[in-house]
């Protein structure tokens, strides 16, 4: 099994080993290009930048496939979550088609990196099926019909539906695919050392300064690099991006069915947040993995019930036979419904970022490699244009967004606080968390299995909001921008590079 940034295990995450990277990293290379994060993302453009001819280091906070390449789904679409009519109508018809157009090549990449490199991922190419259950979500489905079909993508109403669920029409879209991200990103991982790429993980950055070169600053090292790409799901450090992306958890579960009807295709209702439904075959046992019920992270008193209500929906409709695998992921959902993905805002060098992907970043995250390329590359494409993260105007009181919050810090260096106080009053059960006042300051406690408190400042260490407790996988969530931390205050997902403060608690009973 692999580690995840949260306490729920995926069944991804399961199913696979730690990967061993091959090859010896070498502080004094000056690499063409840094990529940070050894998710889907830097690992598909590490893939297709070494193979071009660049020298790349990967550095990986944790491990590979961490964060949401370990959580996600893995739908692989060209019917995207921000509907072809809400981009025609955001930005306009053209840009549609381009859209379409790059996750169509983002496809074809991924098709080819399995065929050339041999990697056994389960890729199955497969349809989607889009439906409607009222009357006003019919109306709806009609005009996405329309504009998907504008925007250049194969689609028809069907009678037919894979999923057992009442509905009034639904839209079939070919040409879409699923596969188990794991073994995917696995596989080109490791065509890309062989290609003489480097992977460290556990190689966190701290600080990046830009001069003739990028001077890269982890906790594992230095490094320089003449390009550095952001690959980290939210760039860190402060930027206008992270007022344009919205952090959101959503909920999934692998489940075994008592019949072996184990649906075909991708499958989408349309509420909103919607539910959505596909099977995988995993080494020789098939899985209906069914998600739904996102919500603004932080945002969510007690995420757990999120796990109650998907599994009513699952058990409503299926056979259940197992509930095999839980867990919840993080999603940035992008202010004007498109990633950005090319040159960081603020950066006019060569730092680059890929971002605000909502629920596609199977697809994105190979739009990505294809457009980082393409930049590093100097080679024209229309999608730069379309993905340019520099789009975005800069926004009226950016400066007080970056002073936000700084006055309520508290210090607790050298200072400590008594054991049994804090566990009478916050009167906690093995395993849970939560926020108390104390004397006036806010502690984030934990109490582990083994009845321990641990005790850190609830402060998010990005830009100083207060972090909230997520009883469904056991981290402490920030509900400004996304940063999530484990119960003990080590990140888990950035754009925070730095641990909540640990605050010391002592007994004063001695035992
Ligand atoms: Fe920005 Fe916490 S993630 S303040």
């Amino acid at each position: 099994m692999i580690n995840r940034d949260g306490a729920c295990v995926s069944l991804w995450q399961d199913s696979a080993q730690p990967y061993t990277p091959a090859n010896k990293l070498n502080s004094k290379t000056i690499y063409d290009v840094i990529i940070a994060g050894g998710g889907i993302t830097g690992i598909s453009t590490a893939l297709s930048l070494q193979k071009a001819g660049k020298n790349c280091l990967v550095l990986e906070a944790n491990t590979l496939c961490f964060g949401t390449t370990g959580g996600t789904t893995a739908h692989i679409n060209t019917l995207l979550d921000t509907s072809y009519t809400t981009i025609s109508k955001n930005f306009n018809k053209e840009t549609a088609k381009l859209v379409a157009q790059s996750t169509k090549e983002a496809i074809a990449l991924i098709r080819n990196n399995i065929k050339e490199y041999g990697i056994e991922c389960g890729f199955e190419e497969t349809d989607a099926y889009l439906f409607a259950q009222t009357e006003e979500q019919e109306k709806e489905l009609d005009k996405i019909k329309d504009a998907t079909i504008e925007a250049g993508v194969t689609a028809e109403y069907s009678a037919y539906i894979p999923v057992p669920i009442n509905h009034t029409k639904c839209l079939k879209v070919t040409g879409q695919a699923k596969f188990i991200p794991t073994q995917y990103v696995y596989g080109l991982a490791s065509a890309f050392e062989k290609a003489g790429g480097v992977i460290a993980e556990n190689s966190r950055i701290t600080n990046a300064e830009e001069n003739d070169t990028i001077k890269v600053e982890t906790n594992a090292g230095e490094f320089t690099g003449k390009a550095l790409i952001y690959a980290t799901h939210i760039p860190p450090t402060v930027n206008l991006l992270h007022l344009r992306c919205s952090p959101y958890r959503s909920y999934a579960m692998a489940v075994t069915l008592k019949a072996n009807n184990y649906p075909e295709g991708l499958c989408y209702d349309m509420f909103d947040p919607y539910h959505y439904y596909r099977s995988q075959k995993i080494n020789g046992k098939n899985y209906l993995i069914v998600g739904g019920y996102d919500h603004k992270t932080g945002h969510d008193e007690n995420t757990e019930n999120n796990f109650r209500k998907l599994e009513a929906h699952i058990r409503k409709h299926f056979d259940v036979d197992t509930i095999a695998y839980r867990w919840s992921s993080q999603y940035f959902e992008p202010a004007d419904g498109l990633p950005y993905i090319g040159q960081m805002p603020g950066h006019p060098g060569k730092i680059y970022t890929a971002t605000g992907y909502g629920g596609n970043g199977m697809v994105y995250s190979s739009v990505a490699a294809l457009l980082f390329k393409g930049i590093l590359l100097n080679e024209e494409s229309p999608y730069l244009r379309v993905y340019d993260p520099n789009r975005i105007k800069p926004v009226a009181g950016f400066v007080n967004f970056i002073k936000h919050n700084a006055d309520v810090v508290k210090h607790f260096v050298g200072k400590w606080l008594p054991h049994d106080e804090l566990d009478e009053t916050s009167a906690l059960a093995a395993g849970e968390g939560k926020v108390i006042k104390y004397n006036n300051q806010k502690i984030a406690l934990f109490k582990d299995e083994n009845n321990e408190l641990k005790a850190v400042s609830p402060i998010c260490t990005h830009l100083k909001c207060e972090v909230k407790w997520n009883n469904a996988e056991r981290s402490r969530d920030c509900p400004c921008h996304g940063a999530r931390y484990a119960a003990s205050g080590d990140v888990l997902t950035g754009p925070a590079n730095s641990g909540l403060e640990p605050i010391e608690i002592k007994s004063l009973i001695e035992k």
